[in-house]
């Protein structure tokens, strides 16, 4: 049997310039920082961490520059996306060693520890939504097509399916019907996202996609056609996506909650 790797994937940090006077909800910088701690202290470790995007909170230099330092202390690699609130040029330059490909568009693929993972930029630049065009339809096929035992993990920013939350899914997603295509095509194990900053889960092309927490407020959960935008302090932190073989079971990491893990008065090795 394979030896399990874990993934982390951290996502929606919104980091912002030291010393901004956006106003702010919660301290997202402290949040990243908070998160990037807790990352180094996973045992067993994360082999990577994945970076589903809105790394920074209004695509400003000086918000690069304090993710920079945010993510210094961090152990494992970091493999990032551009989110919709990034810029693409300053992600290629924050992550300078990043080797990425001279594409327009921030697509990559990584095998680590056996586990393929493809990021796929899914940033529409200018706008909220999604956007998959014929350029990127083209490096997804081909990326997927390569030869590859083990797991792989899509990586995005946008989730591919509507999730309910109205207000957020009126941005869209531009060819989603040719990324289902697409993906259901090919080998993807599981779909991991980003954007609407609360753990959902769903399918697209016959494959698990699912969106992870983020580290600040979360996109309240209304449902109604009519919801308006809205935001709520839900539990935050990070999940890990443990994978043996191809199967990727995931779990989240809540940060802040003031809790330690205890053993309880009553035989609990009754109920294992
Ligand atoms: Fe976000
Ligand atoms: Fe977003």
């Amino acid at each position: 049997m394979a030896e399990p790797v874990l993934i982390a994937q951290l996502t929606d940090t919104h980091v912002v310039a030291w010393g901004t006077d956006t106003p702010l909800h919660v301290d997202n910088n402290q949040r990243a920082a908070s998160a990037v701690a807790r990352l180094n202290a996973e045992e067993p470790a994360p082999a990577a961490v994945v970076m589903t995007g809105d790394l920074v909170n209004d695509a400003r230099p000086d918000e690069y520059a304090a993710l920079a330092e945010l993510l210094a202390p961090l152990g494992a690699d970091v493999l990032p996306l551009p989110g919709n609130h990034d810029d693409r040029a300053l992600v290629r330059r924050t992550f300078a060693d990043f080797d990425w490909s001279d594409t327009g568009h921030l697509s990559w693929v990584r095998v680590v520890d056996g586990v393929r993972i493809v990021g796929l930029d899914s940033t529409r630049p200018g706008h909220p939504g999604a956007e998959f065009d014929d350029e990127r339809a083209e490096w997804l096929g081909a990326a997927l097509a390569a030869p590859h035992e083990g797991a792989t993990i899509l990586a995005m920013h946008h989730p591919p399916f509507i999730t309910g939350i109205e207000w957020m899914d009126r941005a869209g997603f531009i060819g989603l019907g040719t990324f289902a295509e697409i993906v259901g095509a090919s080998r993807v194990d599981r779909i991991i996202c980003g954007h609407m900053h609360r753990p959902i889960g769903s399918s697209v092309g016959g494959v698990a996609a699912q969106v992870a927490m983020s580290t600040v407020q979360h996109v309240a959960l209304d449902l109604a056609p009519s919801a308006t935008a809205s935001l709520v302090h839900d539990p935050v932190g990070y999940q890990l996506h443990r994978v043996v073989g191809t199967e990727v079971v995931t779990h989240s990491r809540y940060i802040e909650t003031g809790q330690e893990p205890f053993v309880p008065d009553w035989a609990i090795d009754d109920y294992a």
